[in-house]
């Protein structure tokens, strides 16, 4: 099977953890536009959704399914989200498409956080994808000497601006073996807006979509 099709395939197993007449919340990438699909292809009538990015709005909006900003929720069921990697025990490093902070924040309203994802994502430790780390400008070289402080080579991601008006910085060369210290530690840098690594808010759930078909691992 192609990447494309185990994609496919993990979007439409998404749609087992929807339940009809709720709020959904839904994240942001390649794998997400399957599940999108596959919710307007499937008839199952939700109450809206709540997006992470205006990727995934603009998309919703065209199939059909009403979006509500999340301030309007007071909390969700299930977010179900891509990620760039994802280990053994659910931690993730996600924002390869930008919309980390916007994903953070949609991820924490919710109860169960459901993560789709092809075999290709699955490592044994985070840091082999390029971490993004969105940034305020003015605070982009600072955090950069931090990152080589660290071992890290951080490079701003060309022409991006995110929906927040700020920067991406890509960072390699790290091995990171307590993902929630690291999250912690990064996150109350001066101007680090969010950090790519979603320990705190972590996958229960990761739908992998293997040649083997969808395997269900539980964190
Ligand atoms: C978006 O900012 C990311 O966090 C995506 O969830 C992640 O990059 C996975 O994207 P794909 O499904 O396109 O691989």
């Amino acid at each position: 099977m192609t990447q494309d099709e185990l994609k496919t395939l993990v979007g439409q197993a998404a749609l087992k953890y929807v339940t009809p007449d709720t709020v959904v919340g839904v994240g942001t990438g390649s794998t997400v536009d399957k599940f999108i699909d596959a919710l307007a292809a499937s008839g199952i009538r939700i109450a809206g959704a709540v997006s992470s990015s205006v990727r995934s709005t603009e998309r919703m909006k065209a199939l059909g399914i009403a979006v509500l900003e999340a301030s309007e929720v007071e909390a969700l069921q299930v977010y179900i989200d891509g990620a760039d990697e994802i280990d053994h025990h659910g931690h993730m490093v996600k924002g390869g498409g930008a919309a980390l902070t916007r994903e953070k924040i949609v991820a924490d309203l919710a109860k169960t956080f459901v993560c789709i994802a092809d075999e290709s994502k699955l490592v044994d430790a985070l840091g082999r994808f390029p971490l993004p780390v969105e940034v305020i400008p003015m605070a982009a070289a600072q955090i950069t000497r931090r990152f080589a402080a660290m071992g890290g080579t951080a490079r701003l991601r060309e022409g991006c601006v995110t929906d927040n008006s700020c920067q991406i910085l890509d960072v390699t060369g790290l091995r990171i073996t307590d993902p929630a210290a690291f999250e912690a530690d990064v996150n109350q840098w001066p101007g680090v807006v969010t950090v790519g690594v979603f320990a705190r808010n972590k996958a229960s759930v990761c739908l992998l979509g293997t040649a083997q078909g969808v395997k269900t691992l539980t964190f």
